[in-house]
């Protein structure tokens, strides 16, 4: 799911969105994260490859540290969106992660993950790899949700990331009723 500027009209920028705290506004760059790292052979599966779950590990831990960052408090994670692998990544290959904010609730942060993978020693050529969106709830130390800052988006692309996740947002909505509904006529 991804929209372009073509598709929807984009409001005058900069934009305050969420339901959180009133009086804390962060803007998306505050807690944008990349991470770099060499896949070494104790990341492989039997063919040479990095492990699927080495890289969800990763998607995890740096979506962790943009919610946080956003939050300003410790967050848990409450939901990883479908992650599909595009393409194999090798041992000795680098790979680096970016974690963008793309919308807030009142207690939850989604945060977009991208993973790219680069040969050093051969093309150079970065390939995205994974995207993928991971919802993080902010708590206080008994682990209840407490309100995130509002986020500031100050530019298109941000706009029709927030746009996404709100659609998101309502998909998961409907699968949880869904699935409600699914459990209490199977207990009757
Ligand atoms: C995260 C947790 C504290 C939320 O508790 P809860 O009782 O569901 O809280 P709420 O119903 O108030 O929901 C809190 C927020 O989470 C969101 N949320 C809850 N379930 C969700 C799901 N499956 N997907 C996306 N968002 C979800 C709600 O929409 C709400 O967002 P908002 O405040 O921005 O509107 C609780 O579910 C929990 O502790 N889960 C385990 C987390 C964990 O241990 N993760 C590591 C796994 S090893």
């Amino acid at each position: 799911m991804s929209s372009n500027a073509q598709d929807i009209e984009i409001p005058e920028l900069p934009l305050v969105v969420g339901r959180g705290d009133e009086d804390q506004v962060r803007g998306v760059r505050e807690s944008r994260v990349t991470i770099t790292q060499l896949m070494t052979p104790q990341d492989t599966n039997l063919f040479g490859n990095v492990f699927g779950g080495v890289i969800l590990a990763a998607v995890d831990r740096i979506a962790y540290v943009c919610a946080t960052r956003h939050a300003g408090c410790p967050s848990v994670t409450v939901s990883m969106d479908q992650v599909d692998f595009r393409s194999p990544i090798d041992i000795g290959e680098i790979v680096t992660l970016v974690a963008e904010v793309s919308t807030v609730g009142r207690t939850s942060v989604e945060v977009c993950v991208q993973v790219w993978a680069e040969s050093v020693t051969q093309s150079h050529e970065r390939r995205l790899t994974n995207q993928c969106y991971v919802t993080m709830v902010a708590v206080d130390e008994d682990r209840h949700p407490v309100p995130v800052p509002r986020l500031r988006i100050e530019t298109e692309t941000e706009y029709l990331r927030h746009h996404d996740a709100l659609l998101r947002r309502s998909a998961r909505v409907e699968r949880a009723a869904r699935r409600q509904a699914a459990e209490s006529t199977e207990a009757d």
